[in-house]
């Protein structure tokens, strides 16, 4: 289905997103000055730190690569903070590359052969390695070689080329997208979930102390509770709320001037913004509620079907305001009782009464 483009000409609302988990053009900076670089300090993900803890000590005692990693999750969770943890603690370079950078088999070789002993490859949106790419993947990751063909036509022959051992590194945040082929020679494959309160806490209270912004305990609270489980979200509230304390609180990020600065940036208590009410709202006006599909859904409000998939739709259904079913997207009570919208039961008479009335 075509959806119309927005007036401002972008094809995607999700840019500006202040609650956007995805990366935007001012969290560079803010991303590297924030990002923790061990172990220790990367709060949170408790199971996936302890398998790798023992993971990175049972690899160096062996002197041997750690093994190819996959790791997955909604954006802004920490996957390339934690691949360049990895690659500090085990004390190795690393080289950084993203799936769309990496446009013909020929580049992938080039990469590949130019690892040292050990090192690690990170690359990011893996699910985006087009076929002939990620073929060059499977021997290199299996047994360490790539093939290579030289050559054309009557001439073409093809030469294994070894590489030293290295660590693959994959992160996504569409694991249903990779290929199974790809998904089976990782060793192992984390998932990050959204943060819960008390560590999202932390992770703003360390934020703020390392941006010497003066915060009180209600202010830290009120941010971390808003910042949809997500540090990249909560550095950039912070970061917000604190140019409002400069402005118009004497510099002290208290919990009114939190509350206050983030109900002006119309992210309410829950840490839902226009978009995502826009979405709620979508179904339970124009498709009673739903079952409605997210292409549908997706023309409606003028955002793509990915990025609903990827950015909004996860943190709804951690609410439970959405439900997935074979038939489409459907909004629970909970969704209706938070918007204040009186819920009409799906299968009941509400609804049929609701009906009559018009
Ligand atoms: N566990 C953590 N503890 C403290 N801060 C964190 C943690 N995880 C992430 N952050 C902060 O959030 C920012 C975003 O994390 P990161 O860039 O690693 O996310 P990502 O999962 O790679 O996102 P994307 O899918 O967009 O690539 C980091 O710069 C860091 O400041
Ligand atoms: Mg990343």
């Amino acid at each position: 289905m075509r959806r119309p483009m927005p007036p401002d000409g972008s094809n995607n609302l999700n840019e500006n997103r202040l609650v956007s988990g995805s990366n935007q053009e001012d969290d560079h900076s803010l991303d590297n000055s924030l990002r923790p670089r061990s172990l220790d300090s990367y709060v949170g993900q408790d199971s996936i730190k302890s398998n790798l803890g023992i993971g990175i000590t049972a690899a160096q005692q062996r002197g041997e690569p750690l093994d190819h990693l996959l790791l997955y999750g909604p954006p802004g969770l920490g996957k390339t903070t934690l691949a360049n943890i990895i690659s500090s603690e085990m004390g190795v370079r690393i080289k950084t590359t993203s799936g769309p950078a990496i446009e013909r088999p020929g580049d992938m070789v080039a990469i590949l052969s130019q690892l040292q002993q050990d090192e690690i490859l990170f690359i990011d949106e893996i699910h985006r390695l087009n076929r002939v790419v990620e073929e060059v993947l499977y021997p290199a990751m299996e047994d360490f070689f790539v093939t290579w063909v030289i050559d054309k036509g009557l001439k073409a022959r093809s030469m294994n080329l070894s590489l030293k051992p290295f660590t693959l590194i994959g992160a996504t945040t569409r694991y249903g997208m990779l290929s199974a082929p790809l998904r089976d020679r990782f060793g192992s494959v984390s998932r990050l979930d959204f943060y819960n309160v008390d560590d999202m806490t932390k992770i703003v209270e360390r934020s703020a102390r390392i941006l010497e912004v003066e915060a009180e305990a209600e202010g830290i609270s009120e941010i971390a509770k808003r910042a949809r489980g997500t540090p990249r979200v909560a550095n950039r509230l912070l970061r917000r709320v604190r140019d409002y304390a400069q402005v118009i609180a004497d510099n002290v990020i208290t919990g009114e001037v939190a509350s206050t600065a983030l109900q002006t940036l119309s992210v309410d208590v829950l840490g839902l913004d226009g978009v995502d009410r826009d979405v709620l709202i979508c179904i339970i006006d124009k498709f009673d509620g739903g079952p409605v599909g997210l292409d549908t859904i997706a023309a409606s409000i003028n955002e793509e079907s990915e990025t609903i998939e990827d950015v909004y739709e996860p943190f709804l259904l951690q609410l439970g305001f959405l439900d997935r079913t074979p038939r489409g997207r459907i909004a629970t009570r909970k969704a209706y009782e938070h918007l204040g919208i009186k819920y009409v039961s799906r299968n009941g008479g509400d609804k049929l009464q609701a009906r009559l009335d018009l």
